[in-house]
């Protein structure tokens, strides 16, 4: 990556009054959290693809395996730690008057980081809820004492993730959509940008007349979309561009 591209990104974030970041699993890829699709591997768990361990479908049949399927995921998270990708943006939501951090990932890193002003729109692998109800309840000890957790009046729980199968939770996506639609800048960061309704959020602010800046090691769908591509990893260039 030149040094004149980052200074093009650095100028337009410096010159910016409302900020989006737009997010996925490569900002948490420097912690140690597996992407979806890098290197060509597809995570595989007592021989069953991702993709059917985090479905609707097999939460219907047998949400035993997926909370055990969650509950090993979240044993490995609880020793990972943030990054500074994860830190530059914790401290970037203070400097803007309008900044909103829009999340593709359950890991929670961008909270423990120090991050607030953020949308989740797959949900948070620390949290569950009763079927067919809103309500959160904070799960953040690992081991569970019991699969499936409960609530505080006993109702069983399943993970407040969304899962293949499955639609956005009520309001994350259109009041992420609408801020987008007015930001200055956008950063795309650490996503293939493949999975939809999520990818519609940095178009959406590219086409409203943000610029877009895309950080990412590989060349995505997205970078000929974006004003600027920053080819690299998330911890060395979020902090970078912040910096200048
Ligand atoms: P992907 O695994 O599709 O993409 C990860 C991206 O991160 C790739 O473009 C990598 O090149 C990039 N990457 C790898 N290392 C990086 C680094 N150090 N710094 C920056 N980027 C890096 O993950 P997502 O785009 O997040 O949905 O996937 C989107 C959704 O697909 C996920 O939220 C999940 C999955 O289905 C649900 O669970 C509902």
């Amino acid at each position: 990556m030149s040094d004149q591209l980052l200074e093009k990104a650095a100028r337009y974030v410096r010159e910016a009054k409302r900020v989006v970041v737009f997010t996925g699993a490569g900002v948490s890829a420097e912690s140690g959290v597996p992407t979806f699709r890098g290197g060509g591997n597809t995570a595989v768990w007592r021989g069953m693809p991702a993709t059917e361990l985090s479905s609707a479908e097999l939460l219907e049949r047998d949400a035993v395996t997926v909370w055990e399927w969650f509950e090993y995921r979240r044993g490995i998270l609880a020793g990972l730690s943030p990054n500074p990708a994860h830190y530059a943006l914790a401290e970037a939501e203070k400097r803007y008057d309008e900044f909103l951090l829009v999340t593709q990932n359950v890991d929670g890193l961008h909270q423990r980081a120090g991050s607030t002003k953020i949308i989740e729109l797959h949900g948070n692998i620390w949290r569950g809820r009763p079927f067919g109800s809103s309500k959160t309840v904070p799960l953040p000890d690992t081991p569970l004492p019991e699969i499936p957790p409960k609530g505080p009046n006993g109702e069983v729980l399943r993970p407040d993730v969304v899962l293949f199968g499955e639609m956005l939770p009520a309001g994350a996506f259109e009041e992420a959509a609408t801020v987008a639609a007015s930001c200055d800048v956008c950063l795309v960061v650490g996503t293939s940008a493949l999975v939809y309704p999520a990818a519609r959020i940095p178009e959406i602010a590219g086409q409203a007349g943000a610029a877009v800046i895309e950080i990412n090691p590989e060349e995505t769908r997205f970078s000929d979309f974006a004003d600027v591509s920053l080819r690299g990893p998330a911890g060395e260039i979020v902090p970078k561009l912040f910096g200048k």
